[in-house]
């Protein structure tokens, strides 16, 4: 956390795991979150490096509502030394976290939004987030981008349109950290306007609230695909 004045508290810290997907397009009999990597539940992962972190209190993961009871098994083998809590999420993404998000006590001060489909990001990248909210200073939230290094196209189906200048690009990962009270606020709003986002930062940004990023990690990456997942198995094997 900052520095802290006298009689200054650090704000208390609640991390939400995404993990309610169904995981449809790695195609595997299970849902993602609970899919094996190197040998625990891919949600183990995050849980593990999310309880790392001093300055986290409280844990809330979203839940496939069919297997609630399967990740609080995974919670319970992981054997965490903070406070846990699973609920069932929704339909989307968004959904899911909106639910996690009514079981954070409304005296905490920041959120953050973590996917379980990014096992690989460090306890850095959530200290990393976290800073940026906090204190007088911080922004409302926080989001970790990696500057793209290719040439990237427009495209109109297989047409090129134009070429972006990449200096104006950033792709968004998670963990995204943010004031709690604005983060509720944006979730609010785009329940009420009917705003679809495939990110938590997306929903501050179409409120104007002021998002900051921060530097993000290679490693840090979105398993979709089979292929993904092969891959992480050998990174998490620590296969070169
Ligand atoms: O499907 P995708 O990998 O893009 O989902 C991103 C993250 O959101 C995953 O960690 C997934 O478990 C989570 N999610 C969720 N609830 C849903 C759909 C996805 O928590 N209904």
């Amino acid at each position: 956390m900052g520095e802290l004045r006298d009689g200054e508290r650090a704000p208390a810290v609640a991390v939400i795991v995404a993990a309610a997907g169904s995981g449809e397009r790695l195609g595997a009999s299970l849902p993602k979150a609970l899919v094996p990597l190197g040998g625990r539940p891919m949600v183990t992962l995050s849980l593990v490096t999310a309880a790392s972190c001093d300055a986290v209190d409280l844990i809330v993961v979203a839940a496939p509502p069919s297997h609630v009871s399967a990740i609080r098994g995974s919670v319970e083998a992981a054997a965490l030394h903070t406070p846990t809590e699973v609920v069932g999420g929704g339909a989307s993404r968004q959904d899911s976290v909106r639910l996690a998000l009514e079981v954070v006590p409304s005296d905490f001060g920041i959120v953050v939004c973590h996917d379980a489909a990014r096992p690989f990001a460090s306890r850095d990248l959530f200290e990393r987030v976290i800073g940026a909210v906090d204190g007088p200073d911080g922004a409302d939230g926080a989001v970790p981008v990696i500057r793209p290094p290719d040439t990237v196209k427009q495209l109109d189906g297989d047409a090129v349109g134009r070429t972006i200048p990449r200096e104006s690009l950033g792709l968004a990962q998670t963990p995204q950290a943010f004031r709690a009270g604005r983060l509720r606020e944006a979730h609010a709003s785009a329940a009420r306007d009917g705003i679809e986002a495939t990110d938590d930062a997306m929903l501050l940004e179409v409120a104007g609230m002021a998002v900051v990023a921060v530097p993000g990690e290679a490693a840090n990456v979105k398993i979709t695909t089979q292929e993904d997942l092969e891959r992480a198995e050998r990174i998490a094997e620590g296969a070169p």
